[in-house]
């Protein structure tokens, strides 16, 4: 049987690297693209000692041209790329006063502008392998904004229409396309925004943690594998009539209907 090949974005990082793990244990090869070298070693090295088949790539998503070769190389390899995950991102904390001009040019172009290229590099191949998935990691705020999270809030925003976008138009080469919402979940990135949020207010990191974890009625943030059962339930036969749609992985923490 010939294995699929899934691409994940910031697939060293908390979210992107326990994604593949669990792809990787559905026997798919995945290859995870992020900057930092050392990383991306560990998280392979990691993939490999679970039996899962794995390698990386370096690739920047804010520079098209080493997406465009990372994909060539994916494709070289495998002769296929059937899933496309992206999770490249983050953010600082801040409201429209505290964000500079520096700050948002950067972040959209990390998270925004990053699913953007690498979805676009991306369908050609998707296409010539015959159809397959692309998921967005995207976050709550992009539903229920928050003043101290503005980049966040609009990047999110603009993702979930570029998803519902994309969907429309890929849906006639077999290509799904489909949104997560995270809550907080446990990453290197959460903890961070944590030190940040507590520095900003002077309200302890365990106090924080606490009142978020409170949000949720089943009372506690997300873990990575959370996120990653959904978006393995995602590339199943189970979901084969959603596309254009967006889960919000969350304990509840978002209080609208839509
Ligand atoms: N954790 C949460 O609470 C939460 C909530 C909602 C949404 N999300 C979203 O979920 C996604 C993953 O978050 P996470 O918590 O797993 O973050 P994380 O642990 O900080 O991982 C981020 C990943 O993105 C990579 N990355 C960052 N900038 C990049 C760039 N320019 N080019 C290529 N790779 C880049 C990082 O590797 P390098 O730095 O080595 O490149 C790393 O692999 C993000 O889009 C985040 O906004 C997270």
């Amino acid at each position: 049987m010939v294995k699929k090949v899934a691409i994940i974005s910031g697939g060293s990082g908390g979210i992107g690297k326990t994604i593949a793990k669990s792809y990787a244990k559905l026997g798919i090869n995945v290859v995870l693209l992020a900057r930092n070298e050392g990383r991306l070693k560990e998280a392979v090295k990691e993939i490999k000692s679970e039996g899962g088949s794995a390698k990386y790539v370096i690739a920047d998503v804010t520079n098209a041209s080493t997406l465009q070769k990372a994909i060539n190389e994916v494709f070289d390899d495998f002769g296929r790329v059937d899933i496309v995950v992206n999770c490249a991102g983050g953010g600082p904390v801040g409201g429209i006063l505290d964000i500079t001009d520096e700050q948002w040019n950067e972040n959209i172009s990390i998270k925004q502008q990053g699913y953007v290229r690498l979805t676009r590099e991306a369908i050609p191949y998707l296409i010539k392998s015959g159809g397959g998935h692309i998921i967005n990691i995207i976050g709550v705020f992009g539903k229920q904004p928050h003043p101290d999270f503005i980049i966040g809030s609009m990047t999110n925003a603009a993702l979930l229409a570029f998803t519902k976008a994309v969907s429309e138009e890929v849906a006639k080469f077999n290509i799904y396309v489909n949104a997560i919402n995270p809550g907080a979940t446990d990453t290197e990135l959460w903890q961070n925004t944590v030190g940040e949020m507590a520095a900003k207010s002077s309200i302890p990191a365990d106090i924080i943690n606490k009142n978020i974890s409170e949000l949720s009625p089943l009372g506690r943030i997300a873990n990575p594998d959370d996120i990653a059962k959904v978006a393995e339930f995602l590339i199943s036969d189970n979901a084969k009539f959603i596309t254009g749609s967006s889960i919000n992985v969350d304990g509840g923490a978002y209080r609208g209907i839509a």
